[in-house]
């Protein structure tokens, strides 16, 4: 939990400065640097030295406010070169495999980097994330955001083409795999997952998941399980409370499974 005394702005530290719901800004606080936005203008060192929950004034005389950034925030305003997770979709993920502090991860791929900084957070500075990615522009991107989240450390990056290749590692706590042909790694995550331990993927299409089943039961993963999570935001205003009309309706369907060791 954060004390009193941490609880300050620092320069280099995140901060989302909210205005309101269209003008929100996950910002990193660089003394010298002004933020804009139609709402006026506020100088970046202004903040410094200040508690998070700050409530500051534009040179409009506009409110904004100084918000600690969620880890679904951190995920959400990465610079993206891909599709990414939902945090909706990996909430659930997380909470279906056995990780925790000090855990080994395999991911694939890479891509944006959302999931490798949710990892990199939940396993701590005594685990590792193994991040698997084709392409090294896109490794480089990943490993900015992460960085900027402040969770690089724990994390290696690889740039390889899983499937051709295997995974360069042993017994680990879990496989979690997002590239649009799962079923093509399931051998190379039977190798590298350890016994009773979870491989989870997730996959837009229909298609996908049947052939990514057939995959994981022809290598004798146990416990397969399909699951789609839909999210209904609510409007709750003073003429009415009730489901918003627009959203993300449809992301990913989500596949578990548990890895057994057949013995002689
Ligand atoms: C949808 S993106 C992953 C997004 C990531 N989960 C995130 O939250 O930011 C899929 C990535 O997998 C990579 N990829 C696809 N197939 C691969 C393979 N066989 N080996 C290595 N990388 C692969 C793609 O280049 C792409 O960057």
């Amino acid at each position: 939990m954060t004390n009193k005394a941490e609880n300050v702005i620092k320069e280099k530290d995140l901060v989302l400065i909210y205005q309101d719901e269209k003008r929100q800004f996950l910002t990193q606080v660089v003394s010298g640097l002004r933020l804009s936005s139609d709402l006026g203008d506020l100088k970046l060192s202004d903040i410094i030295d200040k508690p998070f929950g700050f409530v500051g004034k534009t040179h409009l005389g506009r409110d904004f406010y100084c918000l600690k950034p969620s880890t679904a925030d951190l995920m959400m305003k990465v610079k993206r070169t891909t599709t990414i997770v939902y945090p909706k979709d990996l909430g659930y993920l997380i909470l279906e495999t056995a990780i925790g502090p000090g855990s080994r991860v395999i991911e694939l791929g890479t891509g944006s980097g959302a999931l490798t900084m949710v990892l990199a957070k939940f396993i701590g500075p005594d685990g590792i994330v193994y991040s698997y990615e084709r392409r090294e522009d896109f490794i480089e991107n990943a490993r900015k955001n992460v960085e900027r989240a402040g969770f690089v450390r724990n994390v290696e990056f690889t740039c390889a083409e899983i499937g051709q290749k295997f995974f360069g590692q042993n017994d680990v706590d879990a496989i979690f795999i997002d590239v649009p042909e799962p079923w093509a790694i399931v051998p190379a995550a039977a190798v590298a997952l350890k016994g009773g331990h979870h491989l989870v993927s997730w996959s837009p299409n229909v298609e996908q998941v049947k052939r990514m089943v057939e995959a994981l039961q022809a290598h004798s993963f146990q416990r397969i399980r399909v699951k789609e999570i839909i999210e209904r935001e609510m409007l709750v205003r003073l003429q009415g409370v009730r489901p918003r009309e627009r959203g993300i309706t449809h992301t990913a369907y989500l596949i578990r499974a548990q890895k057994v060791i057949a013995m002689q």
